[in-house]
């Protein structure tokens, strides 16, 4: 209101000093001819967007102000997850058919994702303790330790627990999807071939291990990713390769460790809704890397 009064104050200066005319707040409110309002017939931003389903997905439990907040918070987390599937998915598909240069500009875009659902601890961390409790006992078992996508990030990026799917037994198609998932190669799967395939060794037992499980270090691989960092003008492709695993392995540890602690803020040491110790669990998670050699070969170096 404020602000358009000033607007027409000064619009009336404008007039009498004769400068150049300004439209007047109304005109100005005025659609352009060319807009489009009638959409009896044509999509709408609303239809395209399904905004509908979406917009209509927030069911507070509790009737609480603040539990919008932690369903808004983990929502829009999964459909960051969604993406980031989405992309990783890609990128590792480029790996394996040896076509890195399309893969950096996906994970260049994984990576920025990362950085987003890194940025949205700050807003939960607005959430105190005692608002929490105000809906805490609506959530019932259900907890983020059940979030499939998240599940499927890990597998992508090499971090394989079979034991995690026991949550999922109940819903046969995700189920099996996730075992399916389990079995599919990592990203550093096939960014291990990449080095194969450029004539770079590695121990056949890497390259034939049991996919669905979580990928342990190996000597042959470091000595691999250490040709490359010796080497990086006959390599430089690898070497954008391994510095963007970097990026997006350290971002996940980054998720993972502002998790952790946006959580102790706000319920200390109790149990987690999903029945694990909570903080100290996620403590362990921590130690969960992802692409070690990339990690040890910088102390060789
Ligand atoms: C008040 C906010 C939150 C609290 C108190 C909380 C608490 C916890 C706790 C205690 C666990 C361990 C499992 C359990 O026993 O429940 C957990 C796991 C998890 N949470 Fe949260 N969380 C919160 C917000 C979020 C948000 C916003 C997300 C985003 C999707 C999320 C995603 C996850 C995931 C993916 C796990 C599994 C981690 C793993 O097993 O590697 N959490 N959470």
């Amino acid at each position: 209101m404020k602000i358009l009064r000033m607007k027409e104050k000064l619009w009336h200066k404008e007039l009498k000093k004769g400068g150049e005319k300004m439209s007047s707040p109304e005109e100005n409110n005025k659609l352009e001819k060319s807009i489009q309002t009638d959409f009896q017939k044509a999509m709408s931003y609303g239809d395209y967007l399904q905004l509908d389903k979406i917009l209509s997905s927030q069911q507070r439990l509790s009737g609480h102000h603040d539990e919008m907040l932690f369903i808004i918070i983990h929502q829009t987390s999964e459909l960051w997850m969604k993406l980031i599937i989405h992309e990783l998915t890609e990128a590792i598909q480029y790996i394996r058919q040896n076509d890195l240069e399309p893969s950096f500009k996906i994970l260049s875009r994984v990576s920025r994702i990362q950085q987003q659902l890194i940025q949205s601890w700050s807003v939960l961390s607005t959430l105190t303790p005692s608002e929490y409790l105000e809906f805490r006992d609506k959530l019932g078992q259900s907890s983020g330790f059940q979030s499939y996508q998240n599940r499927l990030i890990e597998f992508a990026l090499g971090n394989k627990n079979a034991h995690t799917l026991a949550v999922y037994k109940h819903q046969k198609d995700l189920y099996e999807k996730m075992v399916e998932d389990l079995n599919k190669p990592s990203i550093y799967d096939a960014a291990i071939q990449a080095l194969v395939s450029r004539g770079i060794p590695v121990d056949d037992e890497v390259l034939h291990r049991d996919l669905d499980k979580t990928y342990e270090p190996n000597e042959s691989v470091e000595e691999a990713w250490l040709t490359v960092y010796r080497n990086v003008d006959q390599y430089w492709d690898l070497y954008e390769l391994a510095e963007k695993l970097v990026d997006i392995g350290n971002q996940q540890q980054l998720w993972r460790f502002n998790h952790m602690s946006t959580v102790e803020r706000i319920i200390g040491h109790k149990q987690g809704t999903g029945g694990s110790s909570g903080v100290t669990y996620l403590k362990r998670v921590l130690d969960q890397h992802f692409f070690p050699e990339l990690w040890s070969l910088r102390t060789k170096l």
